[in-house]
């Protein structure tokens, strides 16, 4: 418990298992956030400056986050540093004051959440991530929402990257562990066949092993050429499996740099894992 009213699942702290996939082809030195090239990134939350409301303070300060075609890119950082603002923040749930978001090209600072998802962006947030008195398959059902032509392809593929869920399809999502929850919301965001994925804490509150697994089918969506930006408070593991990496801290960049990069970082190991 963080003691955070917004922030009350979570994930495990156990750093024993890591994951060998993944690591990027980049080799940029490890940064505040500016020295990676995100301009022209498929999808980026460009000097995000913000918070909630109309006068609330401001949570995101000049924050960067970007993500590009066939990579992992991974949020890190304290309770409360920012990481879920920054994600509402690119998917428009937050007025910038400052700053811009731009998918494939196009500034989409102005759009409504709805309006993105249209775009093409898919969003799991970190908590109320399904409806838990639907069935699975009604969820599925719901993540197709926007769309008008015949998604029952899609929804085989759904289950066939999580086939638990197909199993457990005629049953209310509520009932259903919390990992396989978490593959409901995942799932239920692949229906709308997004450009990009954004995963809030994917893993929050399941077992090392279930966390693996997880990490496992996110890295089988992205090898299907979805790129995905994701939080994750297993920094370690997460850093294992991302291509870059964002360590943010009071809503500022803290460091950037690939997964492996960040993980080698002396003064990253010692502030943020443990070591
Ligand atoms: N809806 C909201 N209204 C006002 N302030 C909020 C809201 N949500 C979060 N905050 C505040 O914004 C700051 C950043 O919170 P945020 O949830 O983005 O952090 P986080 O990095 O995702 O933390 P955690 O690791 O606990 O999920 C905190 O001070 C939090 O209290
Ligand atoms: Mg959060």
């Amino acid at each position: 418990m963080s003691g955070n009213p917004y922030q009350d699942d979570r994930g495990n702290k156990d750093a024993t298992i890591t994951n060998p996939n993944g690591g990027g082809e980049m080799t940029p030195a490890v940064g505040t956030g500016k020295d990676m090239n995100t301009t022209d990134a498929f999808l980026v939350g460009d000097s995000m400056t913000g918070g909630y409301g109309k006068d609330g303070p401001d949570i995101l300060h000049d924050c960067t986050i970007a993500v590009n075609p066939g990579e992992i890119a991974v949020i890190v950082g304290p309770n409360g540093a920012g990481k879920s603002t920054g994600m509402k923040a690119v998917f428009g749930m937050l007025n910038l004051r400052q700053g811009s978001v731009r998918l494939d090209g196009e500034d989409i600072t102005n759009l409504s959440p709805q309006n993105r998802v249209a775009k093409g962006m898919g969003f799991v947030p970190q908590t109320n991530n399904i409806f838990t008195s639907m069935t699975v398959e009604e969820n599925l059902e719901m993540g197709a929402f926007i769309r008008k032509d015949d998604f029952a392809d899609t929804m085989e593929q759904v289950y066939h990257l999580f086939p638990i869920l197909k199993e457990k399809r005629n049953q209310p999502a509520g009932e259903l562990s919390g990992g396989q929850r978490q593959q409901v919301a995942v799932g239920r965001s692949l229906m709308t066949q997004p450009k990009v994925l954004m995963l809030d804490e994917p893993t929050a509150g399941v077992s090392p092993i279930v966390m693996d697994e997880l990490f496992d089918r996110i890295i089988e969506v992205s090898r299907t050429g979805i790129p995905i930006l994701m939080v994750e408070q297993n920094a370690r593991q997460a850093l294992e499996i991302a291509d870059k990496g964002y360590v943010l801290v009071q809503g500022r960049n803290a460091f950037t740099g690939t997964g492996k990069d960040l993980l080698a970082d002396e003064d990253v190991r010692k502030s943020f894992l443990g070591g």
